[in-house]
């Protein structure tokens, strides 16, 4: 098998009216589809419970998306058993035919980018542009990961020796499981799992009880795939119930998780615990939260710097890991880029995704109540001068706020917020910004801008982050181009998308023989 060189998914102007057209209508298709019932999947087979999870749509929180079975701690013992019965021969495939499964998968995506579109936009409250970057973001995994594991079936070089042969092969780990978050429901989802099955181990997923129709369309797609059954197991289901008791099974080898930090610690806790019978250590990989910050200087192009930071201030109502919910102003330029980001901020609309508006609801209630409950802090804490207002009686709405004057030790400048906050910070010195940039307890994006080369240089040598950006918005990475993790409490430090992550999955074995 010969493959093209990879190539990123394009990308549509969502803006002209034959393309708006068309997505309207694949959203009434999607609309005509709500409140139907979708299964559990053990070794391919449907399970309809009673106890099910309600999806609602968050811009008006009267519908529901779906309804999605909800497992039990029987149903994970049944999903952990075909998992492990399914990984007996799936882990015999080689890389190059189980990489022939996510090719195939990635062509049916391309296929039903609108109608998977649709679906995110009603679930997770996405306009057009940023569900359509998840869906080329899930393609992008789809066709890197199929080309990474085809470089993983290749032997190491090892150092020739004479009268032997010595090789060294990669096995899979087992059963693992994947727990993705509700932000990037499709692209994170498929990332995580698929890096997990190109690899030869068979999975449990646990998608998030925010998201769960998106993730029974992903399903019924991953069956389309002919993917053998059992490899990917379905079971939604409360982290308290199911969750917990997933990541401590004895027969879990690994867990690949993206979410908050304190869930990403609470599994890292769980993991490291000894169970008996338990033969395996296990991998936690963990892509976590993020304080992402923008540092501009004197000498920056303030409209770049301006348009940078309302854009990943308020991108999918800040609710991104890499989230730039920070900017820290050089007091020279202070005054003219904060009217700037003013300006721009009061030209974004809000409203239900479906209507195209910049901005669309935040996920639910709890997310609502923690922003809300944000805005109040930064009241007493900086000053408000735009936005914060909030209305929940459709949908869960919030206007993108600007705090300036925040103290580089306020809550709103260290904590993570995930709605759309922002946070403005003055300091009197490119020096004095990174610092400030550097004081919280994440490692995972940020953005310099400046026109001095120098201290271009500087920043890349001192800011601490897994992604960092020079005079450009720190959201937004592209698989492949800019592989993207951090560290710090920001994650375990691997990047999405390479062949480095795939690595986090496999099991070097060295196989020495005397001819
Ligand atoms: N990968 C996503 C971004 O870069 C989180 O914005």
């Amino acid at each position: 098998m010969s493959l093209a060189p990879f190539k990123n998914a394009p990308s549509t102007d969502w803006k002209t009216e034959e393309n708006k057209a068309a997505l309207n209508r694949e959203l009434g298709k999607v609309k005509e589809q709500f409140s139907s019932r979708y299964p559990l999947i053990i070794s391919g087979e449907e399970i309809y419970t009673e106890k099910e999870l309600t999806s609602i749509n968050p811009s008006n929180h009267r519908e529901v998306i779906g309804y999605v079975s909800q497992a039990n701690q029987e149903h994970i013992d049944t999903a952990m058993d075909a998992a492990k019965k399914a990984y007996g021969s799936w882990s015999q495939y080689t890389f190059r035919q189980r990489a022939l499964f996510l090719l195939k998968l990635g062509t049916i995506f391309r296929k039903r980018k609108m109608e998977l579109m649709a679906w995110l936009i009603f679930e997770s409250g996405k306009n057009a542009e940023e569900a359509e970057g998840e869906v080329n973001e899930a393609i992008d995994f789809l066709e890197m990961y199929a080309r990474h594991a085809i470089e993983l079936e290749k032997e190491a070089q090892l150092v020739p020796m004479d009268g032997g042969e010595n090789r060294m092969i990669y096995l899979p780990l087992g059963v693992g499981v994947i727990i993705p978050p509700w932000n990037f429901p499709l692209a994170i989802l498929t990332g995580l799992t698929v890096s997990a099955a190109v690899t030869g181990n068979a999975v449990l997923l646990k998608p998030s009880s925010a998201t769960p129709v998106t993730a029974a369309k992903f399903m019924q797609l991953i069956a389309e795939a002919g993917f053998p059954p059992g490899v990917i197991n379905f079971v939604p289901g409360p982290s308290g119930e199911i969750g917990d008791y997933m990541v401590m099974h004895k027969d879990v080898n690994f867990i690949s998780f993206t979410g908050s930090k304190e869930a990403g610690l609470h599994i890292d806790e769980l993991s490291h615990k000894r169970i008996p019978g338990q033969r395996w250590i296990k991998r936690m990989v963990g892509e976590m939260g993020g304080k992402g910050g923008i540092v501009v200087d004197e000498t920056a192009d303030l409209d770049a710097a301006a348009d940078g930071i309302v854009a990943s201030a308020f991108g999918y109502q800040g609710q991104k890991c890499s989230a730039g919910s920070r900017a820290i102003i050089h007091e020279e330029v202070y005054g003219q880029l904060v009217q700037k980001i003013l300006e721009r901020t009061k030209k974004l609309t809000l409203g239900p995704s479906v209507e195209g508006t910049d901005l669309g609801p935040v996920i639910d209630e709890k997310a609502f109540k923690k922003i809300t409950e944000y805005i109040e802090i930064g009241k007493q804490e900086a000053d408000l001068i735009w936005g914060g207002k909030s209305d929940k009686t459709e949908g869960y709405f919030i206007e993108p706020a600007v705090f300036i004057e925040a103290s580089p030790h306020s809550t709103i400048m260290k904590e993570e917020i995930f709605g759309p906050v922002l946070a403005v910070c003055k300091v009197s010195s490119f020096e004095e910004g990174i610092r400030v940039y550097n004081d919280t307890e994440y490692g995972l994006t940020g953005a310099f801008y400046s026109r001095k080369r120098d201290r271009l240089d500087y920043a890349s040598r001192h800011m601490v982050c897994g992604n960092l950006f020079l005079n450009s918005k720190c959201t937004g990475a592209v698989v492949g181009v800019q592989p993207f993790g951090g560290y710090y409490m920001s994650g375990t430090g691997s990047k999405i998308g390479t062949l480095e992550f795939l690595q986090n999955f496999v099991q070097p074995k060295t196989i020495s023989e005397v001819l």
